[in-house]
């Protein structure tokens, strides 16, 4: 089994001031040392900013998305290769505002996952069902061909990258799928894994939608939960740390 990993998702929220002081004051909890790999993606505006608080710290830095073109004529972009230059280790990709709002396909999801990876850069590749598609029972399959887009595009190289599941009615909802409900879903993504790698039982398959300090030690206790995608306790240091010591 992996080394956990919680990721903070700071989505569009923060300035300099607040990240500066959210940062200090995890970095504060982390000063003996992180239990788990512990990461914060940020707007990309303020990855100079993180990456120069963070740097020689065990916080890691990512992005909340990354272009799948590798520069040229694509406004408001944000390449591999500028991202790689503020030492991102992490970009999410597909998360389900960016599939909902922004149209993102499986298609596009799975090229940005490849151009991440071809940049050194480990995508946090994110899945999920709506509460529509679960109801119809259909969450296996949504889930299925989502990650199977990826790893039709990548080949082997899936084994280097992070499938996040996140529920897309749990996200900001304070609906958290149980970690039962969490679990069938994890194992159905590892024997998906497991067919596509030989090297699926040592990759991270992260929980996210509504991971918070009261409930993340029961959803880490299960098998197939290897860490957290957090979006709003990642933004109050106090709960982003005690998600972090029930990673340990
Ligand atoms: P949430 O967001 O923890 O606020 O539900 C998680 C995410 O969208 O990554």
């Amino acid at each position: 089994m992996a080394r956990k990993l919680i990721a903070g998702n700071w989505k569009m929220n923060g300035n300099r001031a607040t990240n500066a002081a959210l940062l200090a004051d995890v970095l504060q909890g982390l000063a003996s040392g992180a239990p788990c790999d512990v990461a914060v993606c940020v707007p990309s505006v303020y990855l100079d900013q993180v990456s120069q608080i963070a740097a020689g710290t065990p916080l890691a830095w990512g992005a909340q998305d990354v272009s799948a073109k590798e520069s040229g004529a694509f406004t408001g972009e944000i390449s591999a290769t500028m991202l790689k230059d503020f030492g991102v280790r992490f970009a999410i990709v597909g998360h389900s505002e960016r599939r909902q709002y922004h149209g993102e396909t499986d298609g596009v999801v799975a090229a940005k996952a490849q151009t991440a990876l071809a940049h050194g850069i480990t995508p946090i590749v994110c899945v999920g069902e709506t509460l529509e598609q679960r109801d119809a029972g259909a969450t296996e399959e949504v889930v299925k061909r989502q990650l199977a887009a990826v790893i039709h595009t990548v080949g082997h190289c899936v084994s280097e990258i992070v499938v996040a599941y996140e529920p897309v009615w749990a996200i900001g909802t304070g609906q958290t799928a149980t970690p039962e409900q969490a679990q069938a879903v994890h194992a159905v993504l590892r024997a998906q894994l497991h067919a596509a790698t030989e090297h699926a039982s040592g990759m991270r398959i992260l929980y996210g939608g509504s991971m918070n300090a009261s409930n993340a030690a029961d959803l880490l206790k299960q098998p197939d939960i290897d860490g957290g995608l957090i979006g709003g306790a990642a933004l109050k240091a106090a709960d982003f740390l005690t998600i972090i010591r029930a990673a340990a």
